[in-house]
C-alpha cells in the first residue's frame, strides 16, 4: 500500500471510531484481535446496508425467500458439506520472528510492491503462478515460490521459514456441559449450509417451484489466522446469502445472471464501475463449479467483497448421503425435448455470498472525503464528509432549530414528530449551525434543516444538501416528501 493510501486508511479507521461507527470488541481490556463491535451510527449503516439487500433479494424477487438459521448445526453438517477435512488455509511461520502468515498473503503483497514498482508483467506472472500451484495444492512449488522471489517475514526480515502446512478455520464449542468428543459443534464459517439443510422445509411451506432462491443473513465465524486490515478480516462476521436453485443443466445460465445482477445492485447504490472489477477463480473451493469475486477497490488495492460460486448439486447431495433423507425436487414442468415431465432431482445451486462487514467497509471507504472548500471571498476552509448513499445513511434528516429559544425547538419538534415515523431523524440544538452542519457531514447526513426566525412566520425551513453544500428555502409541508422521494 503507498504512504498515501496507508494515510487514508487510518483516517478512515480513526474516522469510524471518533464517530461512533466501529470500535475494538473489549477495548477496556485493549480490544481482541480481529473482532469489532459497531457503535450507534456503525449499527444503524450496517442495519441499512442489511435491510437494502435483504429488499433486494426477498421483495424484488418474487421467487426468493428469506430464513434465519441457527448458528449452532448439528456437527455432521460440516462433515457434510465438506468443512471439517477440506476448509483450510496453506500457511507458513517464520521461525525467527514465529509469525504465521496465510502462503497466497504473503504473496499477494509481494506481488502488490512489484505493481507499485511498475513491474506489471512480473506483478501478473506471479499472480498466476501462484493460483496455479493453489489449485494443485503443491505446497512444495509455493514454498519455491516463496525463495525464488526473496519474500522474506517482514518482522523478521529472514525468509527462514517451516514447511507450507494446512489450518482449519472453524472455531468448535462444547455443547452441553459434558466435554466429551460426541458434544464438539462448531461455530458456522458460512451461513449456506442453515439454508442447504432447510431446503425441502422452505421448498414446500413456502410452495416454491424451480428456480428459486433462499436468502439469510448472520453471524459467521472463521479462525482468521492473519486477521488485519480493520473489519476487512475478522473472525466473527456477517454474510448475506443467497442459494439459487435451478434445474441441472441450466446453472451456468443463473451463473452468468447473478453475476451481472450483483454486479448491478453495487452499482445501484451510485457507487462508480471503476471501482470494481471481477475475478475469475482458477483455485475453486472444494464444492465450486464456477466462481468469481466481484472486487472492490478499497485504500489497499482490489480486494474481493462479494463471491458468485456455481456449487453444483455437491451441498445437497452431501446431505442426502450422510442424513439418509431424500433432497430431492419433483419437477412437473415437461421436458420439450422428451414430452415428460423433469421429474425428480436434486437441483443445482448458484451462490450470491457477500460480507456485510466487507460491504461497511466499501461504504465507508467510498464515502470518505477530505474536501477543502474555497469560499466566496476566496478564502479556504475544510471538512470531513461521508457521502453515504442517501438510502442507506444512519440519520436521514438532522432537524436544527437555529436557537433554543423563541419557539423554535418547539416548530422543529414538530417536524421531527412528523418525519420520524418514516425514516431515522436527528435532533440538535446546541453549538453554531455551521459546527452542527460539520458534524453532520461526518455521519453522513444527507439533508440538514434549520429552523429559524422566519419559519414561525412563514413555516418555510432552510434545507442544506450534503454532498453540495447548497442550502434552499422549502415549505416545512414538503420536507417529509422530499426526503422519502431519495430513499424509496
Ligand atoms: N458461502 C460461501 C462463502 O462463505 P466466501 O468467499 O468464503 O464464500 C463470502 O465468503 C464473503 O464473506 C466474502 O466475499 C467476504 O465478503 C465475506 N468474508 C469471508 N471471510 C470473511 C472474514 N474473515 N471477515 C469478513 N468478511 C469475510
Amino acid at each position: 500500500m503507498s504512504t498515501q493510501s496507508e494515510n487514508v486508511f487510518q483516517a478512515i479507521i480513526s474516522h469510524a471510531k471518533e464517530y461512533g461507527f466501529v470500535f475494538p470488541s473489549s477495548e477496556i481490556y485493549d480490544g481482541l484481535s480481529a473482532v469489532y463491535d459497531y457503535g450507534p451510527y456503525g449499527s444503524e449503516l450496517k442495519k441499512n446496508i442489511r435491510d437494502y439487500w435483504w429488499k433486494s433479494m426477498t421483495q424484488m424477487h418474487e421467487n426468493i425467500v428469506g430464513i434465519d438459521a441457527a448458528i449452532f448445526m448439528h456437527p455432521t453438517t460440516w462433515k457434510a458439506s465438506g468443512h471439517v477435512d477440506n476448509f483450510s488455509d496453506p500457511m507458513i511461520d517464520n521461525k525467527d520472528s514465529k509469525k504465521r502468515y496465510r502462503v497466497d498473503h504473503l504473496i499477494e503483497a509481494h506481488a502488490e510492491k512489484l505493481a507499485h514498482e511498475g513491474k506489471k508483467e512480473e506483478e501478473f506472472a506471479l499472480l498466476k503462478t501462484m493460483d496455479e500451484l493453489l489449485a494443485k495444492e503443491d505446497f512444495a512449488g509455493l514454498k519455491q515460490l516463496l525463495d525464488d522471489n526473496k519474500i522474506v517475514c517482514s518482522v523478521s526480515g529472514t525468509s527462514n521459514w517451516t514447511e507450507i502446512r494446512q489450518f482449519n478455520l472453524m472455531f468448535d464449542t462444547q455443547l452441553g456441559s459434558v466435554a466429551e468428543d460426541a458434544n464438539t459443534i462448531y461455530l458456522r464459517p458460512e451461513t449456506a449450509q442453515g439454508i442447504f439443510v432447510n431446503f425441502l422445509n422452505v421448498q414446500k411451506t413456502a410452495r416454491m417451484k424451480i428456480p428459486f432462491g433462499i436468502a439469510q443473513t448472520g453471524k459467521a465465524f472463521r479462525n482468521e489466522i492473519v486477521a488485519r486490515q480493520f473489519i476487512f478480516r475478522m473472525r466473527e462476521f456477517e454474510q448475506m446469502e443467497m442459494q439459487f436453485f435451478v434445474r441441472p443443466g441450466t446453472e451456468s445460465f443463473w451463473y452468468k445472471y447473478w453475476k451481472e445482477a450483483r454486479l448491478q445492485w453495487h452499482l445501484s447504490l451510485g457507487i462508480s464501475l471503476d471501482k470494481y472489477r471481477y475475478h475469475d477463480h482458477v483455485k475453486l473451493a472444494h464444492y465450486a463449479k464456477e466462481a468469481c469475486d466481484i472486487e472492490f477497490e478499497f485504500p489497499f488495492g482490489f480486494k474481493e467483497v462479494e463471491g458468485i460460486h456455481s456449487r453444483s448439486d455437491f451441498d445437497l447431495t452431501q446431505h442426502q448421503l450422510y442424513s439418509k433423507k431424500k433432497m430431492q425436487y419433483f419437477d412437473n414442468d415437461i421436458d420439450e425435448a422428451t414430452g415428460k415431465a423433469y421429474g425428480n432431482y436434486i437441483p443445482y445451486v448458484v451462490e450470491t455470498s457477500v460480507g456485510l462487514d466487507r460491504m461497511f467497509l466499501l461504504i465507508l471507504s467510498n464515502s470518505y472525503e477530505e474536501e477543502t472548500i474555497t469560499k466566496e471571498d476566496g478564502s479556504t476552509d475544510s471538512r470531513v464528509v461521508l457521502h453515504i448513499p442517501t438510502k442507506i445513511a444512519p440519520n436521514k434528516l438532522a432537524i436544527l432549530p437555529l436557537t433554543k429559544k423563541d419557539g423554535l425547538p418547539e416548530l422543529a419538534r414538530e417536524l421531527m414528530d412528523e418525519c420520524k415515523p418514516y425514516f431515522k431523524c436527528f435532533f440538535e440544538e446546541k453549538d453554531a449551525i455551521g459546527k452542527r452542519y460539520r458534524r453532520q457531514d461526518a455521519i453522513g447526513t444527507p439533508f440538514c434543516v434549520t429552523i429559524d426566525h422566519q419559519s414561525l412566520e412563514d413555516k418555510t425551513v432552510t434545507i442544506r444538501y450534503r454532498d453540495s453544500m447548497l442550502q434552499e428555502r422549502i415549505a416545512m409541508d414538503k420536507v417529509k416528501d422530499l426526503v422519502l422521494s431519495e430513499i424509496l
